[in-house]
């Protein structure tokens, strides 16, 4: 059952998003440092010959790593085979893509950390001597096969870094965390894509769309696809502030970027009336689990000082209080 959602998931992802994937390093905006140092490394080993080492992308989801992982095949000269950790139920199955790649190629594995431990253990060998030690048969019986493989680089991405088990993590030559974007990185980003869909936004316009993206392209641009939906319908060949705000506020989208979740967490913070609460107690409140709280909704809130990280747990900050304009019953009670 899941598979199947997730497999779908991809396949809505990849038809929406792939158009406007940016292709080279000049048109991937931000995250400056990572772009910086994969071109270096990527220069050395074509110019020694030699496959990319293993990289490994870590953030929250919409940050542009499955997309750097396209352009990191395409400046190597080689191709990428995509697939997500899920979809690698069995050794065979790993098996199977591994000898179907060529010198070089990329293999981007999704969602890494769901690998199950017994995959791992055959990665362990494939990415380090490029071979495949597959054991056939069980007990006495049971015997090691060695396949040689092709020399291959292994994009590895996941939102959930603290799950990647250490042995797992330790063979990525490369690691790099995916920032959230500032605001003139978004627009740019949307200012790109409206072009492509042949409906450019005025400055102001995407300025409006990045303050509500949640640091994210992909929200960004899905925002981006709605609003170019309404100047149509207006017969609007540009898309102007006062569209994109009029769009913004009809399609519901908070100003300041949250989505449902990020609204849920505060709200389930602000029931502590000032007391810290731990992580267990408000995943169990959001029905979600600890992991999902830690790596996916709360990075965006740290990252951006509505929240704080306590020992005794998390604190919603005087400036969530004030974006969501919820009387500060911590401060005020300090006036009883
Ligand atoms: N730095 C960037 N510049 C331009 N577009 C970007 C950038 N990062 C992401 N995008 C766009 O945002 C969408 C989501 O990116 P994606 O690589 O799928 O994110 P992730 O794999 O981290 O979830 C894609 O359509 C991509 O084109
Ligand atoms: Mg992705």
């Amino acid at each position: 059952m899941e598979r199947l959602v997730e497999i779908e998931k991809m396949k809505f992802e990849g038809e929406f998003e792939s158009s406007l994937r940016p292709t080279t390093f000049e048109d991937y905006i931000g995250q400056t440092q990572v772009k910086r140092n994969l071109a270096v490394f990527i220069e050395a080993a074509k110019r020694r010959g030699e496959s990319l080492d293993h990289v490994l992308f870590y953030g929250p989801p919409g940050l542009g790593k499955t997309t750097l992982s396209h352009i990191i095949a395409s400046q190597m000269g080689k191709n990428i085979k995509i697939t997500a950790a899920p979809m690698i139920e069995k050794s065979g199955d790993l098996a199977a893509i591994l000898t179907n790649l060529e010198e070089g190629d990329v293999l981007f594995i999704d969602e890494i950390h769901r690998l199950s431990s017994a995959i791992e253990e055959v990665l362990y060998s494939a990415m380090e001597d490029f071979r495949l030690d597959i054991i056939i048969g069980s007990g006495p019986a049971a015997q090691t096969i060695k396949i040689d493989i092709p020399h291959f680089t292994l994009i590895g991405a996941t939102t959930r870094a603290g799950m990647i088990s250490a042995p797992l993590r330790d063979r990525f030559g490369m690691q790099f965390r995916l920032q959230f974007y500032d605001h003139e990185e978004l627009a740019l980003i949307v200012s790109k894509a409206a072009v492509k869909l042949n409906k450019p936004c005025e400055k102001p316009a995407a300025l409006e769309v990045a303050k509500r993206s949640r640091g994210t392209p992909r929200i960004a641009l899905r925002l981006l696809k709605r609003i170019r939906d309404f100047a149509e319908v207006e017969d609007e060949s540009v898309i102007t502030q006062e569209r994109a705000q009029m769009a913004l506020d009809a399609l519901g989208v908070n100003e300041l970027g949250f989505d449902e979740m990020d609204l849920r967490y505060l709200h389930a913070l602000f029931e502590g009336r000032g007391k810290a609460i731990g992580l267990s107690t408000l995943a169990a409140a959001l029905s979600e689990d600890e992991g999902t709280v830690e790596d996916v909704i709360e990075p965006y809130l740290l990252a951006n000082g509505y929240i704080e990280r306590t020992a005794k747990g998390r604190l919603a900050s005087a400036k969530s209080y004030e974006a969501l304009k919820i009387p500060n019953l911590q401060k005020m009670s300090l006036f009883e």
